[in-house]
């Protein structure tokens, strides 16, 4: 009998060069082209990397006295592999990117699309804007500062991100974030899209 061939073993996908298309020169501002599989299983992967990641991180803070030097020595490796499956991919900044291009206009546009449409539905955009007055917005996990540009006459959003990729968004872990201090500070809309999926632990996420 001849012997199976053997299964090539896969490895990480990384958004590199190599992975995204050349676009034609008339349209160089536009985002590169990656495919949905490559976006999507970076994505993915990443959330799994995040929640192993925790996962370790936590076994080692609670490690007791019965836990054996080889046992604690396990947990290192196992996390410094998870570590560097996370740089192979090209870090917190591949994951954005490939956020990015999730959401770009081929794809169905960002998120905001569906806020302002509930907003709309439930009459806050008229309320507010017959009263002549903005509305206090906190953006949580932006990965660009005009989501909600078109609506400056009556959104005055905050945008925040853990990387920020731009100026105009504060680079901060709402975890850290102060509360505001009075009612003026304080927000009126909160949008706290596809965040979540990146929350290692269920009590940081709220379930
Ligand atoms: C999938 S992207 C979000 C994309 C965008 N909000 C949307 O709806 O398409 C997730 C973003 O959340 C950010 N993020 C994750 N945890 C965060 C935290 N604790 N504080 C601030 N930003 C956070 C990440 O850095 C990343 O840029």
């Amino acid at each position: 009998m001849r012997p199976k061939p053997r299964k090539a073993k896969k490895s990480p996908i990384s958004l590199d060069q190599s992975a995204t298309r050349a676009q034609p020169s008339s349209s160089s501002s536009r985002p590169p082209v990656v495919s949905h599989r490559v976006t999507q299983s970076t994505i993915a992967r990443f959330h799994t990397l995040l929640k192993q990641q925790a996962r370790l991180k936590r076994k080692l803070e609670c490690h007791g006295v019965h836990d054996g030097e080889r046992e604690v020595q396990s947990v290192h490796s196992s996390l410094l592999a998870v570590e560097r499956e996370m740089q192979q991919l090209g870090g917190l900044h591949a994951y954005q990117l490939a956020s990015k291009l999730g959401q770009s206009r081929e794809r169905g546009g960002d998120s905001s699309k569906i806020l302002l449409g509930w907003l709309e539905e439930m009459g806050v955009r008229s309320t507010a804007t017959g009263a002549g007055a903005k509305l206090r917005m906190l953006e949580i996990g932006a990965l660009t500062p005009l989501n909600y540009a078109s609506c400056s006459k009556w959104i005055e959003n905050h945008p925040i991100d853990l990387n920020s990729q731009h100026p105009d968004i504060v680079q901060q872990d709402f975890f850290e974030r102060p509360l505001p201090p009075g009612s003026t500070e304080a927000f009126d809309i909160i949008s706290c899209s596809l965040v979540l999926n990146f929350v290692s632990t269920p009590t940081e996420r709220g379930t």
